[in-house]
């Protein structure tokens, strides 16, 4: 080849690969190698539905409730439910369900989060669904209700993940599944993305978790980062702050909370346990008066309440005193087993402990029988310094985690694992004819993983 040749093969080469990846809407670099994909070919809805996420509005035991999302060119979503049988032939009696559209801009196009919630279904049998607009259909995928009464289970719980979803969260949330592939629910305290109108981070966090909450019903409780700025403002100034208008289409919650609230602060009882999600962002007083009622007609064993902010704050100067002189005494009065936070990005557990308890300096904070044990966890890659307090009676900086609880008759085991799926913590709790526990620590024998310090 003649060296004009030469160069008009490597120009043709070099305008091809250019044109392919201008097709492909890539910023190719001058060098003609692909440049980084914008995340609005990564994220904009198409026709096609993604975003695909289990929860419960109402009985675990009775019922599913399935959200997702297409283009808003879908204008009626379905839902096919059926009975799983061991061959294909289940999807001959599958049972099709229209969804509700809730219309969302997207800063890439209008989407609509389509929502079904499935009732009448039995008790601890599995049921295969897919969603889609009658012609485009999602994968068939399976779930089981549970059941109706108190059985043995196990939950995974999370704190923030919040940032580098797609590069850093996903080993996280994929090593909890591989390790508690059967869990019950996944329960995310808060955090769950960095920007609450950000499409692009709720994309990630789809992405990270893959197809394990099409399978895995999620309960999630919003944190501070759930919450944007509202938008109303008096001579420039901001004056507040409100809900993601993500949050209500992405998620099918309970509406059992407090008015304004909503798919917020709610509960859900499954198999004995009832999980209690709260909104640490507002109105602290008017869900105390709430959960007073809530706790008051709790016919189950086990009390696990969710919320973002912790009451024993692990991280310097952020503290949070109202959430324990309003919370934390209806905590008390009701026995409840397990409080699972966020916010902090470091680790932190207590001991059982009760709010007359909380010295400020205190010199013991212990309780053997009754009492909350309260944590901070962080499951994403950002992190703070951590600030030890008396309470805490196991700690952690610099380490992602996610926490498996197996509740079985009067016994609740805990234990924290890191991305690595090492054990870094663990307790359990035995129920008292009284209501309250006993503790038996079981922390693995490995020194804490904290920062060296200057
Ligand atoms: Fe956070």
């Amino acid at each position: 080849m003649s060296g004009t040749s030469r160069l008009n093969a490597i120009l043709l080469l070099a305008t091809a690969s250019c044109l392919a990846a201008a097709a492909m809407g890539l910023h190719a670099h001058d060098d003609g190698q692909p440049g980084k994909v914008p995340d609005q070919e990564k994220y904009a809805p198409t026709i096609l539905p993604d975003r695909i996420v289990l929860s419960w509005t109402g009985d675990p035991a009775t019922s599913i409730a399935v959200t997702w999302r297409t283009s808003a060119e879908v204008q009626q979503g379905w839902l096919e439910v059926a009975e799983a049988t061991a061959g294909p032939e289940f999807a001959r009696q599958a049972k099709r369900l229209p969804a509700v559209a809730s219309p969302h801009e997207s800063p890439w196009g209008a989407a609509h989060y389509h929502s079904v919630n499935v009732g009448e279904l039995a008790p601890e049998t599995k049921y295969t669904y897919r969603v889609g607009d009658g012609e485009n259909w999602s994968e068939w995928n399976q779930f089981t209700t549970a059941s109706a009464d108190a059985k043995p289970f196990t939950f995974v719980y999370f704190g923030d993940a919040q940032n580098d979803l797609h590069s850093h969260w996903s080993r996280v949330v994929r090593e909890a599944y591989s390790d508690a592939p059967k869990a019950a629910f996944l329960l995310h305290a808060g955090d769950l993305i960095n920007k609450g109108d950000n499409d692009a981070d709720w994309g990630e966090w789809f992405a990270a978790s893959s197809h394990i909450h099409r399978m895995i019903p999620c309960i999630a409780t919003p944190g501070n980062h759930e919450y944007v700025k509202s938008g109303e403002s008096i001579l420039g100034i901001t004056l507040g702050r409100k809900l993601t208008s993500y949050w209500r289409p992405v998620f099918a919650f309970p509406e059992n909370g407090p008015d304004g609230l909503h798919e917020t602060a709610y509960y859900i009882d499954y198999q004995g346990v009832r999980v209690i999600s709260l909104n640490s962002n507002e109105q602290l007083e008017l869900q105390a008066e709430w959960l007073e009622g809530v706790l008051t007609q709790n016919p189950h064993r086990w009390t696990v309440v969710t919320f973002h902010h912790p009451v024993y704050s692990s991280a310097a100067g952020r503290d949070n005193a109202l959430m324990r002189d309003i919370w934390q005494k209806v905590f008390d009065k009701f026995h409840v087993d397990l409080v699972l936070q966020g916010h902090d990005h470091t680790y932190a557990r207590t001991h059982a402990v009760r709010h007359e308890e909380n010295v400020p300096t205190g010199v013991t904070a212990r309780s053997e029988t009754g009492g909350t044990v309260y944590v901070v966890s962080v499951s994403g890659p950002k992190m703070y310094n951590l600030e030890k307090r008396p309470q805490m009676a196991r700690a952690a900086e610099d380490t992602q985690l996610y926490q498996i609880i197996h509740v079985n008759g009067d016994e609740l085991r805990y234990e924290a694992r890191t991305a690595t799926g090492q054990l870094y913590d663990g307790f359990r709790l035995n129920k008292q004819a009284d209501g309250r526990n006993q503790l038996t620590e079981q922390i693995p024998d490995t020194p804490e993983r904290l920062r060296q310090k200057p």
